[in-house]
């Protein structure tokens, strides 16, 4: 059986996936949920020095992603300090405490739950290309604590710039990203925008940011020397893998869970384990980081014509449909697709379109 088990900091995590900040994080019932669920780690909802005023309604599923209009938490510090992290404690799991957000703030709140941490997450929302209030606070949670201090960034910053001076200003891990926006959606029936906030203005999450969120972890791993934490997009194991592989030391997931119900750790852990399973994989150690090893710098411009699995074929005309180059017909007498070499561009659409694997590169 492969070992996908993590070691972040001093902290062992069974399995490299945990909660990202957000509801499924909400307070102390719901990390037990989490662990219940079979998360490895805890990562709590950000807190901040005041309980966020929340607008109505925050979040609604949209075509292929989900957009909340949340802060930080809305319970305050005091009831954090009292009721919530001691109920987290009695997880038993590793906690990341999540933390927001100016360097006054931070100094404030870390000596009062430092007591209940393994490590802190400062949550970040910055989109300008000023990395000073990053930095301020690094250093100012780096100055409250011994312990591991992670930064979370949106992928709206340059991701090799604030990652580096994050490093340069002390931080131990890079969890990123963060969600995506601000983004809007519109009620059909209203004609008013889906969330309450202003404007109606909401942050993207969930599947249709995880090509975002995959760059941005691949990006931040060959800027710095310190773990990076892969979040955005991420629903199955596939996705976490693919993490891994960009050279994310573990995974947070926030959407999926929120969606799907707490179980989701676990079922991402076991399709994590199963594929290095299957793969002939012993651990994580073995995927970690091997995309950056096998991308290359240079574009490719020669055109590669996809193989064809005639065995795997269903004729179900999904590629014949979307080859924008009348390049693959189907041949009845091999119940199979085939492809005119001189038609094809290489675009390389067909081989993601197929369900069942009948094309590869
Ligand atoms: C409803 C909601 C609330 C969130 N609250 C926080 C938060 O308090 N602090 C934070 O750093 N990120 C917060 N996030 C961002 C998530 O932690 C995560 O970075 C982002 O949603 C991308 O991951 P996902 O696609 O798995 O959701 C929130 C996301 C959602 C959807």
């Amino acid at each position: 059986m492969a070992d996908i088990s993590v070691n972040l900091f001093s902290m062992l995590l069974k399995n490299p996936v945990m909660p990202a900040a957000g509801p499924p994080v909400k307070d102390g019932e719901s990390a037990h949920k989490a662990k219940e669920g079979g998360a490895g780690a805890i990562v709590t909802k950000t807190v901040s020095v005041t309980a966020a005023k929340v607008p109505k309604p925050n979040m609604a599923q949209v075509k292929s992603g989900f957009m909340n209009a949340e802060l930080w938490s809305e319970l305050s510090l005091e009831q954090w300090i009292n009721q919530e992290y001691p109920k987290v404690v009695e997880t038993g799991l590793p906690i990341i405490i999540g933390v927001g957000y100016t360097a006054d703030q931070i100094k404030e709140i870390i000596p009062k739950v430092e007591k209940f941490a393994n490590a802190f997450e400062l949550s970040t929302h910055y989109l300008g290309n000023d990395p000073t209030p990053m930095i301020e606070s690094i250093k100012a949670a780096k100055g409250s604590t011994n312990l591991p201090v992670m930064v979370k960034l949106s992928p709206q910053v340059d991701i090799p710039t604030f990652s580096k001076e994050a490093e340069k200003a002390g931080v131990d891990g890079i969890v990123l990203i963060n969600s995506f926006g601000p983004t809007l959606d519109i009620n059909l029936d209203t004609g008013k925008p889906l969330l309450g906030s202003e404007n109606g203005y909401g942050w993207l999450s969930g599947q249709a940011i995880f090509p975002l969120a995959l760059r941005s972890v691949f990006e931040a791993v060959r800027s710095v020397n310190i773990p990076v934490i892969g979040v955005g997009g991420i629903t199955t194991g596939k996705e976490a893998i693919k993490m891994i592989m960009a050279g994310a030391q573990a995974v947070q997931v926030c959407t999926a869970a929120i969606l799907n119900g707490s179980k989701i750790y676990e079922k991402i852990a076991n399709e994590i384990e199963k594929y290095l399973n299957d793969h002939g994989y012993n651990s994580l150690n073995d995927i970690r980081g091997i995309a950056q090893k096998s991308s290359k710098k240079e574009p490719n411009f020669d055109i590669i014509i996809p193989n064809i699995k005639d065995e795997n074929c269903t004729e179900c005309g999904l590629c014949i449909r979307s080859c924008m180059y009348d390049a693959i017909h189907l041949e009845k007498n091999v119940h199979s697709v085939r492809i005119y070499d001189q038609k094809c561009s290489g675009c390389g659409l067909c081989v993601t379109r197929c369900n069942f694997n009948a094309l590869t590169l």
